[in-house]
């Protein structure tokens, strides 16, 4: 069984039963977020690019704790630079057997580029798998056909996708997008953030039902157990 907690917008805690993992810890400038870095307990920081609302206290996250910070190779590299002792470079398409589970990296239709203006590489999202359930964090993405190929070569346990449209899908392309992931649940992320991707992610969970699949929204704060 693995615990997600929303930390708000794209950020997730992850719990299994012999690892942590946090998922796009902005934390510090994010209004949603209840949670500040050192209330996190991780061994390793994933992340899917470079963006200010995604990489947000990773450094400082994956320093306080000696995590491994796993990321696409650049920003790896970015943030090793930045002091991070433990880095795990991967990139698009690669997978890598961790001691808790695997991890593969998806392409992601987006940009990356940390905020000190720094080229980062490609974003990504990612396929996490924690005590034999995958989770598919999508990133920061448009809409792209592909992902019904990863919904055919994997059994999705939980789809953490954007609905915030402006910088990423917004709700009727989500929807489609869990039409081709076909997941066993679908949970929005990247919305009210901003004012941007004021998005209503009651909308997204109505619209996959009459698709007959399955969502839920997770309030930031909130965990599920999967
Ligand atoms: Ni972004
Ligand atoms: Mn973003």
């Amino acid at each position: 069984m693995a615990k997600l907690t929303f930390l708000g917008h794209s950020a997730w805690y992850i719990e299994g039963s012999n690892v942590r993992l946090v998922i796009d810890p902005f934390l510090t400038d994010n209004p949603q977020s209840k949670f500040k870095p050192g209330d996190l307990q991780v061994d390793y920081v994933l992340l899917t690019h470079g963006h200010g609302d995604h990489l947000g206290d990773a450094v400082e996250i994956a320093k306080q704790n000696n995590a491994t910070l796993v990321a696409p190779y650049e920003l790896a590299l970015y943030c090793q630079n930045k002091g991070v002792e433990n880095i795990h470079p991967m990139h698009i398409g690669g997978g890598y057997n961790f001691p808790f589970g695997r991890v593969q990296l998806t392409i992601a239709h987006h940009g990356s580029m940390a905020p000190d203006g720094t080229y980062t590489g490609n974003p990504c999202g990612f396929l996490v798998t924690v005590d034999g359930k995958t989770i598919y964090h999508a990133g920061d993405t448009g809409l792209f056909y592909d992902m019904k190929l990863i919904g055919e070569l994997h059994t999705i346990d939980a789809a953490l996708l954007p609905i915030g449209d402006n910088f990423t899908m917004g709700i009727d392309d989500a929807v489609k997008a869990v039409e081709l992931l076909q997941p066993r649940l679908a949970i929005p992320m990247h919305y009210k953030t901003f004012d941007v991707i004021d998005a209503d992610p009651e909308e997204f969970v109505r619209k996959v039902s009459e698709k007959g699949l399955k969502a839920q929204v997770v309030p930031p704060g909130e965990s599920i157990e999967i």
